[in-house]
């Protein structure tokens, strides 16, 4: 990837479009409106809060990363989305239960404006999920096709400079690539076919890269996460990247195994369980969606700890995910771990988490964040797979020769150093020697 000349300055308005209006979705739109009024401010977010550091550590330069680098303004942000029910922003989110009475009804009069688009729905990608509020169309190019004029129009109608789209939809169920997404050719014509293969989710990432408009994947699914759709997005030079915001427990496991690994401990095994009751969790209580999200969550140990390189610390782990679907816990998810760890002559110990953590609290800060950087990406000319945005995913999407960085620091690093590069800033590379010459 070459740096970009020059980036193009945030102007006008920027459309921000979520497949999916349920808790995080709501949580995330109803959060910036706080913020935007006063009421708040965006704790969780990078892009508002987190600073960067230029130079040397005696420069005492370090600025506010939202004013490095230019990024749109919460001001300028237009909301939309699409749902399978027809329940507004406000009732969605009431519905959620996310947010309390107390914060909800500042921003009634907001959410209620947001009604979502008729979406592109097949129960046999959600099984757990019955909804009516569905386009109809006799082929799946022709449903891409509806949600390119969809696009189009929420574009003219607020008179939007940009658009970004976020996947906020449920998880749909597990499906490997295959032969029908590894060209774009196969799969344009596997969706005039109807193949079974291409997920409701792939046709929103299709007509977004159609759109010139930057897709990012919060869930687990395949999605844009194909051949296809990734020299789709590279011929028409837009930014994409997935999958499954990093929130809770990953977030944690992806702190916690790097440490690990630093001081050379070993682990025998790792255990994950979660109950939560929102409506993800009803979703996940179907097997092929809780496969899907199984396969993303147990990824990150395997790619942190390398087992090849170090078969003595990490060549017999004992890797676990477990979710429960239990409805008296709403969004307010309880995640445990137990960590089987050995040290010194094999000694063993154990660590135990119990992160009682909330959800779309921890989602929405992502969602912005995610909108805001692939925006400014698209605006430096940044096309194909962003992986300097694995900070944000739990199965992070890399060019096919690669392996995923999972170590969240590694991945802070790569991030903020991405935002020198393009900038024309040095990287910093933490050798500091010439502190002591
Ligand atoms: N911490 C987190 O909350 C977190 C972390 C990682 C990933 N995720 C993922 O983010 C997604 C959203 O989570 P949530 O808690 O908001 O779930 P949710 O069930 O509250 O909301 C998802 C919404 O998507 C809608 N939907 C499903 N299929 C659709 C389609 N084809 N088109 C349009 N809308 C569709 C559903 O009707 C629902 O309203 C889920 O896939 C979840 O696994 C969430």
């Amino acid at each position: 990837m070459r740096r970009p000349v020059s980036v193009a300055p945030p102007k006008g308005k920027l459309g921000v479009l979520t497949p999916g209006m349920g808790a995080v979705s709501t949580t995330f739109m109803a959060g910036v409106e706080l913020v935007r009024r006063g009421h708040a401010v965006p704790v969780g977010s990078l892009t508002q809060l987190g600073t960067i550091r230029l130079g040397k550590r005696t420069d005492g330069r370090t600025p506010k990363i939202k004013d490095f680098v230019q990024l749109a303004k919460l001001d300028d942000i237009v909301f939309g989305g699409w749902d399978v029910f027809s329940d507004d922003a406000y009732q969605a989110a009431a519905k959620a239960g996310v947010l309390e009475a107390k914060d909800l009804v500042k921003a009634e009069k907001f959410l209620k404006g947001i009604k979502p688009m008729k979406a592109v729905f097949d129960q046999n990608y959600v099984k757990n999920l019955h909804g009516t509020h569905v386009k109809k169309g006799k082929t799946k190019f022709d449903l891409a096709e509806q949600l390119r004029e969809d696009i189009r129009t929420f574009k003219k109608k607020n008179k939007l400079d940009r658009l970004v789209m976020v996947w906020c939809g449920s998880t749909e169920v597990f499906l490997k690539a295959e032969e029908v997404h590894k060209s774009l050719a196969s799969f344009e014509k596997g969706m005039r076919a109807n193949h079974p293969a291409i997920a409701p989710s792939m046709l929103y990432a299709y007509a977004a890269i159609s759109e010139g408009v930057p897709f990012a994947n919060g869930a687990p699914n395949l999605t844009v996460d194909i051949p296809a759709l990734e020299e789709y997005a590279k011929a028409k030079n837009v930014a994409i990247g997935g999958k499954d915001f990093k929130t809770g427990q990953t977030l944690l496991k992806t702190v916690l195994a790097p440490a690990f690994k630093a001081r050379m401990l070993g682990l025998n095994g790792w255990f994950s369980t979660n109950i939560l009751g929102n409506r993800d969790g009803e979703v996940l209580d179907d097997p092929g969606s809780f496969k899907t999200k199984e396969e993303s969550k147990l990824g990150a140990l395997e790619y942190i700890l390398q087992p090849a390189l170090y078969p003595d610390l990490y060549g017999k782990i004992h890797h676990k995910v477990r979710i429960n679907y239990y409805p008296p816990r709403g969004d307010n998810k309880e995640g445990w771990d137990n960590i089987d760890i050995f040290g010194w002559l094999g000694y063993p110990m154990q660590i135990k988490v119990d992160f009682l953590c909330r959800d779309s609290i921890l989602a929405a800060p992502i969602v912005l964040d995610l909108a805001l950087f692939f925006d400014l990406a698209q605006r430096a000319g940044m096309r194909g797979i962003q992986e300097w945005l694995s900070f944000y995913f739990k199965s992070p999407m890399c060019a096919k020769e690669l392996y995923p960085e999972h170590d969240l620091f590694i991945q802070l690093m790569k991030l903020k150093n991405t935002l020198r590069w393009m900038m024309g800033e040095d990287l910093i590379t933490h050798l500091g020697n010439e502190y002591y010459d």
